[in-house]
Parts: C-alpha cells; structure tokens; sequence
C-alpha cells in the first residue's frame, strides 16, 4: 500500500488525452477534380497514427490518377493503408467499386467520416461504392474476409506512402501478392506511390517484391521531386 501522498501522485489518462483528433475540412484539387476531406495538418508523433493526415505520395498517386482516368473506368479497386482516404475517394469519381482499407481503428474512424461527408455531398457525382475495411497486413483473417467480401477480386491495389517501417514491407507484399492471385497473372496490377525517405527502405522495397515472385518497374516518367523527397509510380504485378 502506498502513502496518500503516492496515491495523490498518480494520474489517470485514457488513451483520448493524447490523440489529437482536431481534424480541419481541407480542399486538395487534382486538375479538374477537386476533393474535400477532414484531416490533420501536421503528423502526430504517434509512428501509428501517421494516416491522419495527407502524405506525399497521395498527392504523387492522386496527381498520376487523374490525369490517368481511363485506367479507373469502371474498375474495382482496393487501397491499402489509405489514411483520411484522399486516393479511394478520388477513385470513386471513376470506379465502379472502392473498398478503402486500414489497420489503426482512430484512422478507420476519420476515414468513415470522410467517406460518409463525401457520399452525403451535394456535388457528389460519383460511380463506385465506397466500402471501408479493416485490414492490416499479413493479417490471414482480415484478408480472408476480404477476399470473402469481395470474391470476384480487384482490378486494381493501390497504396500511397505506405513503406515507411521496415517490418511491416514483407507483409505489405504477402497482402499484395495474395490479392493479386486472385485474379492471376494479367488481370490485376498494384500500383504503388513511393516516396523515398532512407536508402534502405528503396532497396528493401524492390527486394521484397522480387522474393515475392513479382515484378516491379517504375511507371515511365513518373519520377519527379514532391515536397522536397524523390517519389516514384511503381507498378507491381505477378
Ligand atoms: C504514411 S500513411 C499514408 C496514408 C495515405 N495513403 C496517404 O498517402 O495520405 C500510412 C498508412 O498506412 C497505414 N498502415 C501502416 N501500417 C499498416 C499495416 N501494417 N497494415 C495496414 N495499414 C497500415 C497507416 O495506418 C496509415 O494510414
């Protein structure tokens, strides 16, 4: 038993006290589609909660999709580890199906938020039905109920920012190459917005899709600076 000074040094804090859930209506544009959505402005130092907010490689991807709209015209699509959701929802404009995926459940909420104030929109002119699922990689269950969900498979994966932690890349890549099966060689393609922060993580990424059995080549044309960091289009298929 502690003395009652101890007891009255002790504080108790839930988790709520250090999410900073203060999330501001922004407006991105991408040519002519312009996009609105609720999201953070600065990262939280949390290395979890880094899908509060709009990376780099989202507005590379985003930028790449839009002046490449044919390839979404009436696709189904999935995104994985979309953050506040910027990409599916752009997507939506297009597709016929967007299924948005995360694993951080406060990141899953702002992204339900997102994608209930984009359907309820007044200019929302979109095609697709936009679904939101957990999924985190390498997760056998989670990506069994989706392939479950949604048997028929995608046309497309994308992924924006998504290799930033060297552990989780080899799961990023079990994912993948289990999506892409689905529908086999020639029928489904992962499209990955990279943004190069470490050496190692350029090579790791490369690697690991090579020991996956994939192949992975830079869309032509697509290597440019964006913020003041090198990205790349990657296209990563079976
Ligand atoms: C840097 S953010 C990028 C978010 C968004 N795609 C963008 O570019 O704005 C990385 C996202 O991947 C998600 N993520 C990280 N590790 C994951 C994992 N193991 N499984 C599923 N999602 C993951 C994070 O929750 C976060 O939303």
């Amino acid at each position: 038993m502690g003395t009652e000074e101890e007891e009255e040094e002790i504080v108790c804090l839930d988790e709520s006290f250090f999410i900073n859930d203060n999330y501001q209506l922004t407006k991105f544009t991408f040519g002519s589609e312009v996009i609105e959505l609720l999201c953070l402005q600065s990262a939280s130092t949390d290395f979890d909660l880094t899908g509060q907010l709009v990376w780099p490689g989202a507005m590379l991807l985003n930028d790449y999709l839009s002046k490449n709209a044919d390839l979404l015209k009436g696709c189904s699509v999935i995104e994985l580890g979309s953050g506040v959701g910027i990409t599916g929802i752009l997507c939506s404009r297009f597709c016929r199906q967007v299924v948005l995926t995360d694993h951080n459940e406060e990141v899953l909420k702002i992204l339900k938020k997102n994608v209930e104030l984009h359907s309820s929109s007044e200019n929302y002119n979109c095609c697709a039905g936009l679904a939101v699922e957990k999924l985190e990689w390498g997760h056998s269950e989670e990506i069994c109920r989706i392939l479950e969900n949604y048997s028929g498979g995608f046309d497309l994966i994308l992924g924006a920012d998504i290799c930033f932690q060297q552990s989780s890349v080899p799961l990023l890549f079990d994912t993948v190459e289990k999506l892409l099966r689905v529908r086999g060689r020639g029928q489904c393609k992962f499209i990955l917005a990279y943004v190069s922060r470490a050496k190692i993580m350029d090579s790791m990424v490369v690697n690991d899709a090579k020991l996956h059995g994939l192949q992975i080549n830079d869309v032509v044309g697509t290597r440019r600076i964006v913020g003041n960091l090198e990205g790349v289009i990657f296209e990563v298929t079976l």
